[in-house]
């Protein structure tokens, strides 16, 4: 195929290998209401598909319409996204809800601008829920999209290098067919996460085959190009897990913030004595036990956490703003950082409660 018929029939191929091949029963996809659509969206943005299911489902029975969402307090919200990650994507969530019931009278907009105006909404988020939400056509470039173009097409580089980046929005433009938007855009998301995965792609059955540039020149592990390497710095924390009467005190996390929102163990320097840490904070501990050290990646660093068991006394103060005690037993509805649950969930299940 010359470059220019590469061109011309991407969309046609595309569109009709994901009519026949594509996936059509995601639980998203029986629907219009560009609410269901947008959380789908939101939640699909770093997160996998399989990951996503379980919290969409319980997040709609919880939060069935914009107008539930905007009426909700944040907490609420946070504690259904707990375990998801990304918690700026919830917060943003509620917050744009907010602006649609002032700003929109509630209802969810229609317009390409006025969607990506909205708090957490970028340029791809915006197209993909205008054009499955309202049939509009725009162009979608999330990681799957990047890792197809640049694989049949042979854009070398780091797709998160500016100008790579640039190249692919136009392309991406380019590319977009004049009808069946649903289809194209639905098949771009697919072919990228079935056929086009990272590693192990199945050329073999791709409707591009020996017409992408990566499949013919075997470059399919060189394409798209790698982020140029870079050590992630290394941070160390200790987890103070005060434990009375089989509940243990939780702090509120500030948001904006790691964790902002979500309810956290106190903390203190890796090398402070947690005894003291806790003294600090007004309980007294008369010993503290070393519990497993985890180690939790963010984007940005490597935190190296070390968790003490602390058995304390409980004054008898009423309850302090941004702390809580909470029952081992109620872990599973708490809006927790992944970690501490995992801390948690690994005490609770040696201590055989
Ligand atoms: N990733 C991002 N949006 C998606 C969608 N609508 N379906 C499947 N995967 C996606």
């Amino acid at each position: 195929m010359r470059p220019d018929s590469r061109h011309h029939d991407f969309a046609p191929r595309l569109v009709s290998w994901q009519q026949q091949h594509g996936r059509h029963d995601l639980p998203w996809q029986g629907t219009r209401d560009p609410y269901r659509i947008w959380l789908s969206e939101i939640m699909l943005q770093q997160t996998r598909v399989e990951t996503v299911i379980p919290y969409y489902t319980r997040f709609l029975a919880r939060f069935p319409d914009l107008a539930a969402l905007a009426a909700a307090d944040v907490d609420s919200v946070m504690a259904r996204w707990a375990g998801l990650g990304y918690y700026s994507r919830a917060r943003n969530l509620h917050a744009a809800a907010g602006r649609i019931a002032v700003e929109h009278g509630g209802c969810f907009p229609r317009r390409f601008e006025a969607i990506l105006e909205l708090p957490g909404i970028g340029r791809s988020t915006a197209a993909a829920i205008a054009a499955f939400a309202f049939g509009r056509r725009g162009a979608i470039l999330d990681g799957n999209v990047k890792r197809v173009l640049a694989r049949v097409f042979g854009i070398d580089g780091w797709p998160g290098e500016k100008a790579v980046e640039s190249r692919m929005w136009d392309l991406a433009e380019a590319l977009l067919p004049e009808s069946d938007i649903r289809a194209y855009t639905q098949g771009l998301m697919d072919l990228g996460a079935t056929l086009c995965g990272r590693a192990r792609p199945r050329c073999e059955i791709c409707p591009f085959g020996d017409d992408c540039i990566a499949n013919r020149q075997g470059r399919q592990g060189e394409l798209p190009g790698a982020r140029p390497r870079k050590t992630l710095p290394e941070k160390t924390t200790a987890m103070l897990i005060l434990l009375h009467g089989g509940e243990i005190l939780l702090e509120k996390r500030p948001a904006p913030g790691i964790w902002g929102g979500l309810w956290s163990l106190p903390e203190c320097p890796a090398d402070a004595d947690p005894a003291r840490a806790a003294a600090s904070l007004g309980y007294r501990a008369e010993e503290a036990r070393g519990r497993p050290a985890h180690v939790h990646t963010f984007t940005h660093f490597r935190l190296h956490i070390q968790p003490w068991l602390l058995p304390v006394q409980r004054p008898f103060t009423a309850g302090e703003p941004g702390r809580l005690w909470l029952a081992l037993d109620d872990l599973d509805g708490a809006a927790l950082p992944a970690p501490v649950r995992r801390i948690l969930e690994a005490m609770r299940g040696a201590s055989g409660s």
